[in-house]
């Protein structure tokens, strides 16, 4: 049996992100959906805000959700910058996951900078990606510009922004190694 340590490494070291290409036509279980956002839910918190907030995006409006994108693509690039392919890509990439989080943060600037709820929700997003990984479901963190404009579609209030589309789905990749230089190059060590 393995060491909780051999295990977590496993996990942290073997998560990949795994891009909607690469996902097959099989549908995530409600409860797996819950038990990767329960995840989410024990990450750090200053103050307790606990400020992830997800909309949770399957079926007919995954569909949408790929409309909108387009439509907002259409309205925001200039028309010489248009690109029919990166268009086709928001439905093509809606349809071949089965579901999408939109991570959205709630802010609280009477008790905390901004910067503290952004990096308390990357935490809880981690949570998830390291999940999903265990429960052999593939993720990736996507980040357009786009989702600034999707505050109408994810019916969010005032005080919260989208930061992110979570894409999910099985997937049939091999392990494939992590592309990261040595941690004793980003470390100092300070003693005396
Ligand atoms: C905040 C954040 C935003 C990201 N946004 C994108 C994105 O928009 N498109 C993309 O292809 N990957 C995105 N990624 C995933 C990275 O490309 C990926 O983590 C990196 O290539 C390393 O691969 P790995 O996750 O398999 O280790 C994002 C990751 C993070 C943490």
């Amino acid at each position: 049996m393995s060491t909780a340590i051999e295990t977590l490494t496993k996990m942290i070291k073997g998560r990949r992100s795994i891009f909607p290409t690469s996902y097959i036509q099989k549908e995530i279980p409600t409860t797996v959906i819950e038990q990767i956002l329960e995840s989410a839910n024990y990450a750090p918190t200053h103050k307790l805000t606990q400020p992830w907030r997800f909309v949770v995006i399957r079926k007919e409006a995954k569909i949408r959700l790929g409309q909108t994108l387009g439509q907002l693509y259409t309205a925001t690039v200039p028309a010489e910058k248009f690109m029919q392919k990166k268009f086709d890509s928001f439905a093509q990439k809606t349809a071949q996951a089965d579901c999408i989080l939109a991570v959205n943060i709630q802010f609280h600037p009477d008790k905390l900078p901004n910067w503290e709820e952004i990096a308390a929700v990357a935490c809880a997003v981690q949570n998830m990606a390291l999940t999903a990984e265990a429960l052999n479901v593939g993720a990736y963190w996507s980040s357009p510009p786009l989702i600034d404009d999707l505050g109408e579609f994810l019916g969010l209030a005032a005080n919260e922004k989208c930061f992110g589309l979570f894409y999910m789905g099985y997937h049939e990749e091999e392990p494939r190694e992590a592309n990261r230089t040595p941690i004793a190059d980003k470390v100092k060590w300070l003693e005396h």
